[in-house]
């Protein structure tokens, strides 16, 4: 089943957090994309005076169509709200992300918002996260950071390419997607992944989501706070 129109139709609601004159951190993959077309009404039709700040080339294409003046993050010292998708979410709120390899550059945004706001389907939540976590590595620490990651107790695995050529991140680097099973306390296991030297970051994030919005059938939707 595709929640598309659910996640176009939260998209609108979710622009009431947007004020004229602000800054607005601009997520990767297809919530974000939803999001970023909706917002280019307040731009066209109301006028207001927006900021993008992308994650992705993914997303700056889209934004530019849509009409939003953009600045990268290192412009910036706060951000507004940031929007942006996930690819699983726990009952306590700890998300994994980097299903599109913008992990770090979401990262920093998640950082510097004033609030977070995630927008996933219903197929997205779980008790605990299971899903594999995207690691972002420097290239020399292909092998070294995947025997420390291993020592952690997670099966990593170099992301391809269609045809296996690796997948580089828009920052050069790599990604290990990694299996660790169920992960019963992801703040723990995050500062454990981000001590391993080589390692440029987590897919779990340690900022959790101000405003969760979770896409159902039928244009229907829950927010979560
Ligand atoms: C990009 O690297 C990811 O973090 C995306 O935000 C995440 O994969 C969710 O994408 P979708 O909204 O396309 O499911």
């Amino acid at each position: 089943m595709s929640y598309d129109d659910a996640i176009e139709a939260l998209s609108f609601d979710a622009l009431k957090h947007v004020k004229d004159n602000s800054i607005v951190g601009l997520g990767s993959g297809r919530a974000a994309t939803a999001l970023v077309r909706a917002m280019s009404s307040l731009v066209k039709d109301k006028n207001y005076k927006i900021i993008g700040v992308p994650t992705s080339l993914q997303i700056k294409i889209i934004a530019q169509k849509a009409g939003i003046p953009l600045v990268s993050a290192d412009q910036v010292n706060h951000i507004d709200v940031v929007f942006d998708g996930a690819d699983q979410i726990d009952s306590k709120k700890y998300i994994i992300k980097g299903g599109g390899g913008a992990l770090l550059r979401e990262n920093i945004l998640f950082s510097l918002a004033k609030k977070v706001i995630v927008m996933a389907d219903k197929t997205k939540f779980v008790k605990y996260l299971t899903r594999e976590v995207p690691v972002e590595i420097h290239p020399q620490a292909r092998n070294s950071a995947a025997d420390a990651v291993k020592a952690l107790g997670a099966k990593p695995k170099l992301r391809e390419l269609d045809r296996g050529y690796p997948f580089f991140t828009e920052n050069g680097n790599i990604i290990l997607d990694c299996n660790f099973g169920m992960i019963r306390n992801p703040g723990t296991l995050t500062r454990k992944i981000k001590q391993i030297p080589g390692v440029i970051e987590s897919g779990i994030f340690l900022r959790r989501p101000d405003i969760i919005y979770r896409a159902r059938a039928s244009r229907k939707f829950d927010v979560l706070n």
